[in-house]
């Protein structure tokens, strides 16, 4: 069976995948799982990141590596938090939601986006990239518990309810993460 890093530490990130992947007869492991370090996301753009990440997973495990990096962009916060979007929720996302809430009311303006950039990497260097989008709008209140990260607050384009409410089922169809696997499946399918 082909192996496959999933260049991931976080959980949520880790189930879509396995969940998005699972049809593709690959042996799924993650750099949590094997312990590997997580390198320094020094870029500011999503491609950039999903590459740091998925490099230093398949050098450092030898085997090709998958890594995301990915974000909310509000337009009221002028695209932000985007590739920031991590360290702005800082682990308190109840916080996050109710600046993210004032800013698209203050600005009367709910439009948002989340952004996936997908890496994939060889152990000799070679990389892969694509990009997946989804458009929507900001909640008015968060709603909803599954899911993770920003989810309750964002209402995808075509719903009238959160990607927290909505759950994997629909999620994992729509989402930009699941856009950007739909490319990458393409690949490696042959
Ligand atoms: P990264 O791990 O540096 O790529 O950080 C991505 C951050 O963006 C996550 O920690 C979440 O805050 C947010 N994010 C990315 N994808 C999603 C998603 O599908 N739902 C909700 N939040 C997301």
């Amino acid at each position: 069976m082909k192996q496959l890093v999933i260049a991931t530490h976080n959980p949520g990130k880790l189930r879509e995948f396995l969940s998005l992947l699972a049809p593709q007869g690959f042996g799924v492991t993650s750099s949590g799982e094997l312990g590997l370090p997580e390198p320094d996301e020094a870029a500011d753009t999503f491609p950039g990141n999903a590459r740091i990440k998925a490099l230093a997973a398949a050098q450092a495990s030898g085997l090709p590596a998958l890594a995301d990096d990915s974000g909310l962009s509000v337009a009221a916060l002028g695209g932000g938090p985007g590739v920031f979007s991590a360290r702005y929720a800082a682990g308190d996302y109840p916080s996050a939601f109710a600046r993210i809430i004032e800013a698209a009311r203050g600005a009367d303006d709910w439009r948002a986006w989340f952004t996936c950039a997908l890496c994939l990497a060889r152990p000799d260097g070679s990389t892969a990239t694509y990009i997946g989008q989804a458009y929507g709008r900001i909640a008015p209140a968060p709603h909803g518990a599954g899911g993770f990260g920003y989810d309750p607050v964002f209402i995808p384009d075509g719903y009238e309810q959160s990607y927290a409410e909505l759950g994997p089922a629909v999620k994992d169809k729509i989402s930009h993460r699941a856009q950007a696997i739909a490319q990458l499946k393409a690949v490696l399918k042959g």
